[in-house]
């Protein structure tokens, strides 16, 4: 499998930053409530870039998208808690300018002196971020000296700040988060420590089915968890309730069964409910019961102990772990077992020596929710971004950078 590599890219520490003005695109799509940062990791996780240009004594502007106002200014979405919440990790001013464009984005990056940081307005208020409008981009570009890219978690978006204001500076690096997220994925993939396991989970399979086949053939060995297992266990004939199915996938997981039966291993057994509701996280009564004994009005909602003890000693063989998608509705306390077992079993592992990455999103909110972020190798600040990655896939915001 051809795997990305940023190694042939420009690395921030291979330009020349002192007293230049360098527009450095980052990913501070955060969850804000009544104003306040509510999860600063991905503000954590730009600090060494940020840190770095600052001790180079560059000009620092720094641009990002929240959420998705579709080229209208919405307050809700507007940066300024973020210039706030990162100003206190950082320990110094960061100045903030209303728009990312047009004069005053221009009087405020001449105003910046070497060292100074400045966020600019959430690039999206524009429509012509996400259309990557070749003038906007061109706007962009004609802030700075110089671009790098930290924002993995968009590098998988075409915009014009990810993408098309390359094609206008005369040097575009990548940042220290981009670099250690790729070279993470990248070696997990290119050169993984064997026994090398695939935990993938999640509600539908129909989002899972090219990073299925794309590690399929690298892994030794693929565990499957979450909503997406009904649907599989379906395929084979079995009464699966009122669990979640995808019929238009069940041609797939057979297919999938047929071919990969040696690497795949689904979970025996599952906590089940004859009552779920999701709004008000609250369920029923509960079960477990074997995979071949769900019961025809109640649903599956998480993996059962059976399964959990199979997938910890797994967990525990194994060397290099990539875990992308929870083993059940995690969100509800009572069937979230699966989920945080997963969670600790990757931090013990890891703390015997081998390597454990978490693609984003919902499981990067499980390692959270488990206590055991700090505790295993590398959870990825993108969620959508490392899940194409892992599919095989060329993230426009890292092809677009200089080569080296
Ligand atoms: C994310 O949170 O996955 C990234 O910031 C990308 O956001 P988007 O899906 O709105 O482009």
């Amino acid at each position: 499998m051809a795997v990305m590599n940023v190694g042939n890219k420009l690395f921030v520490q291979d330009l020349e930053v002192a007293s230049k003005r360098v527009f450095v695109r980052v990913d501070f799509n955060v969850p804000i409530k009544d104003g306040t940062v509510e999860n600063d990791k991905r503000l954590r996780a730009s600090l060494p870039t940020i840190e770095y240009l600052r001790a180079q004594r560059a000009r620092i502007i720094l641009a990002s998208h929240l959420g998705r106002p579709r080229g209208k200014r919405v307050p809700e979405m507007s940066l300024v808690p973020v210039a706030k919440a990162l100003g206190a990790l950082l320990g110094c001013e960061v100045r903030f300018v209303s728009d990312c464009v047009g004069p005053v984005a221009e009087a405020a990056v001449q105003a910046l002196e070497d060292g100074q940081i400045l966020l600019l307005e959430n690039v999206r208020y524009h429509a012509e971020e996400t259309s990557n409008d070749d003038a906007f981009a061109r706007e962009l570009a004609a802030l700075c000296d110089v671009y790098v890219n930290d924002a993995f978690g968009s590098a998988h978006r075409a915009h014009a700040s990810t993408e098309g204001i390359t094609k206008h500076v005369g040097q575009a690096a990548c940042g220290y988060l981009m670099k250690k997220e790729l070279d993470y994925l990248g070696r997990a993939l290119s050169d993984p420590k064997r026994p090398f396991l695939a935990i993938i989970g999640g509600a539908k399979i129909s989002g899972k089915i090219e990073v299925i086949e794309s590690l399929l053939p690298q892994v030794d060995a693929l565990l499957l968890g979450g909503g997406m297992t009904y649907t599989f266990l379906k395929a084979q004939g079995l009464e699966v309730g009122n669990s979640l199915v995808e019929d238009e996938s069940m041609g797939y997981a057979r297919g999938l069964l047929d071919k990969a039966q040696h690497k795949l291993v689904l979970p025996e057994d599952h906590l089940v409910s004859d009552r779920c509701d999701f709004a008000e996280r609250t369920l029923g009564q509960t079960r477990v019961v074997h995979q071949d004994a769900i019961p025809k009005d109640w649903l599956a909602i998480d993996i059962g102990p059976v399964a959990i003890e199979r997938f910890r000693e797994r967990i525990a063989e194994a060397q290099t772990i990539l875990w992308n998608g929870p083993m059940g509705a995690f969100e509800i306390e009572a069937a979230a077992t699966g989920t945080m077992a997963v969670a600790r079993a990757l931090a013990e592992t890891t703390e015997r020596g081998a390597t454990t990455i978490i693609g984003g999103g919902d499981s990067a909110s499980a390692v959270k929710k488990a206590g055991v972020a700090d505790r295993v190798s590398h959870v990825s600040t993108g969620g959508g971004a490392s899940l194409e990655f892992l599919e095989g896939k060329t993230l426009p915001g890292v092809a677009a950078l200089s080569d080296r």
